[in-house]
């Protein structure tokens, strides 16, 4: 049976990647923030996932307004890394796990999840940033990667309870998957920023650790948090965290903290970073 032994949660910024790509990250600016992932670094080299179901979100790369999937899981055998502002990064083709996306999308839509099916995404920093950030600048990465992309950009996004329940409904789904497979699910984005508009630059560390504590120990809690906390005290952008509650469903009720680390700033982002191991697995 496949299992999920871990989740993790963590930025996924576009100037990390450009920092990672161009040299920088021993820079004096960067230094700091890429230290705090050393140890994510080590751990998912002991932990060796089989496969990471990665949920970001798309920044109109794949999708534009003229399709806005709410949730969108890629069945692909492979995706390609998308433009980015910095032009489409240097880093390896995700290779997806077709057997095991059709096999969520088939539970998850029969568990009443209206899933998209894409057969065809090109993926963007939202995806191939914490990938970086966990693995580093490898030649390929060095497990499979199945995208599941949350509609965060256009309103309305799902609530915070709906993607909570997603994530136990995957729970589910991968646990009735007959292969041994380990299994690590991602949430990414977040977590305080505001791009655009007079707000843009805000950060609320208070906030954003809040959530960070109430991810860990009162996830129901932190699910019936409503959109408009998110974008009052997290910024435009920060509604972005509802995606970490994706992962956080997929776990355990308790949870261990393998790894916290919180880092202001990170181009105009407050980055932050979670590492969770279920007990059970
Ligand atoms: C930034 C952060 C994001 O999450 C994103 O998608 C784009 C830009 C930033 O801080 O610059
Ligand atoms: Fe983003």
């Amino acid at each position: 049976m496949a299992r999920i032994t871990a989740g993790v949660a963590t930025s996924h910024v576009p100037a990390i990647g450009a920092a990672l790509d161009n040299g920088k990250a021993g820079d004096a600016y960067w230094a700091p923030l890429f230290a705090g992932y050393e140890a994510s670094k080590a751990w998912i080299a002991a932990e060796k996932p089989d496969v990471i179901l990665l949920v970001y979100n798309d920044h109109a790369s794949a999708f534009s307004l003229e399709l806005i999937p709410t949730f969108a899981i890629g069945c692909a055998e492979r995706f390609q890394p998308a433009d980015e502002g910095w032009g489409p990064r240097p880093v390896p083709v995700v290779e997806g796990h077709p057997e095991l996306a059709w096999h969520l999308a088939e539970s998850l839509i029969l568990d009443e999840f209206d899933m998209t099916i894409v057969n065809r995404m090109d993926v963007d920093h939202g995806l191939t940033v914490p990938l970086s950030l966990m693995f580093g600048q490898p030649d390929a990465w060095p497990c499979k990667v199945i995208p599941l992309a949350v509609n965060v950009v256009q309103y309305p996004p799902p609530t915070g309870n709906r993607c909570l329940k997603l994530g136990q409904a995957i729970r589910r789904a991968v646990e009735s998957f007959p292969e041994d497979l380990k299994v690590v699910v991602f949430g990414t984005g977040g977590m305080s920023h505001q791009l655009q508009g007079p707000r843009a630059g805000l950060i609320n560390a208070e906030f954003d650790n809040a959530f960070l504590d109430r991810l860990v120990a009162d996830p129901e809690g932190q699910a019936a948090v409503p959109h408009l906390d998110y974008v009052r005290e997290a910024g435009s952008e920060g509604i972005e965290l509802v995606m970490w509650l994706v992962m956080r469903g997929a776990l355990d009720r308790e949870v261990r903290v393998a790894h916290r680390f919180y880092h202001v700033p990170a181009s105009n982002t407050a980055v932050g970073h979670l590492i969770l191991e279920n007990p059970s697995a």
